[in-house]
């Protein structure tokens, strides 16, 4: 068993008008580990996602990263090392900047290199990560194709030193031409990287390619967490047979 990266316990949302989005949720991700995290429109994946990057911070229950608590008031690395990509890529990004200018200012306002020629260089790393062409650093993403700029997104959640990512449907609103390169990039970001991931998707065939684990949610209810393997071969809840019987293209 690998060692706990992330870990919540007994976490609650109930937002203001009394939705209680999350109820009771304990979820563990490993070091370089990718745990799906599956359920029906509404069920509080989201909601699950921006508490552990700490964009929720009206919760109750608790949350450990790398062995240290998390507060809603995290310390500037501990805001660094937990990072999130978003499904539109196209909402998250400044369609008046460059790809250079978008990564820079970030580098500048968490102080990550020693000057501007070594963020220049930390910029064609990320590129080379992220399989872009260096030249596109000094394009506007506007001019770019979805999975284009979802990659330019990535790279910027990369550019802080991130140990953990949550993935909220990174590929839901692209082509399905492009989405299997995006999810190979986050297998290799794992694999070149041992970054960690909660990895939120809609799409259970992608789910079983890529996690480890998976945890399914059901009305701010985790009601079944296993390997990948027993979700899907042995699914104990009835909740989690529903989900799989109503996937269209499982094999
Ligand atoms: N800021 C908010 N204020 C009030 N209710 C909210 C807020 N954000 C989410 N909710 C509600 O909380 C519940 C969980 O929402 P959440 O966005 O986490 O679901 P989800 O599983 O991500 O759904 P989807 O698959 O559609 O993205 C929903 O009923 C939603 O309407
Ligand atoms: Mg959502």
């Amino acid at each position: 068993m690998t060692r706990n990266e992330l870990v919540a316990e007994g976490l609650s949302v109930t937002f203001p008008g009394g939705m209680q989005a999350l109820r009771n949720v304990d979820i563990r991700v490993g070091a370089g580990e990718i745990v799906g995290l599956v359920g029906e429109s509404g069920s509080g994946k989201s909601t699950l996602g921006r508490v552990i990057v700490g964009l929720q911070n009206s919760y109750s229950g608790a949350l450990r990263f790398a062995d240290e608590a998390l507060t809603p008031r995290r310390t500037r690395p501990q805001r660094c090392a937990i990072q999130m990509v978003f499904q539109d890529p196209y909402a998250s990004l400044d369609p008046r900047m460059t790809v250079w200018q978008l990564i820079h200012e970030l580098m500048v306002v968490h102080r990550i290199g020693t000057g501007r020629e070594d963020r220049r260089q930390r910029c064609e790393d990320l590129m080379r990560r992220v399989h872009l062409p260096g030249a596109l650093l000094d394009s506007r993403p506007t001019s770019m194709s979805g999975g284009q700029r979802q990659r330019v997104a990535i790279a910027r959640a990369l550019a802080v030193n991130p140990r953990f990512l949550v993935a909220d449907e990174p590929t839901a609103a692209l082509d399905v031409s492009v989405q299997a390169g995006i999810i190979n990039l986050f297998a290799d970001l794992r694999q070149e990287m041992g970054l960690s991931q909660l990895f939120i998707s809609h799409n259970l065939a992608v789910v079983r390619s890529l996690c480890d684990r998976v945890a399914v949610i059901y009305r701010g209810e985790i009601v079944e967490m296993a390997p990948t393997g027993a979700i899907f071969d042995a699914p104990q809840h009835d909740y989690t047979r529903q989900l799989l019987a109503a996937a269209p293209d499982l094999p």
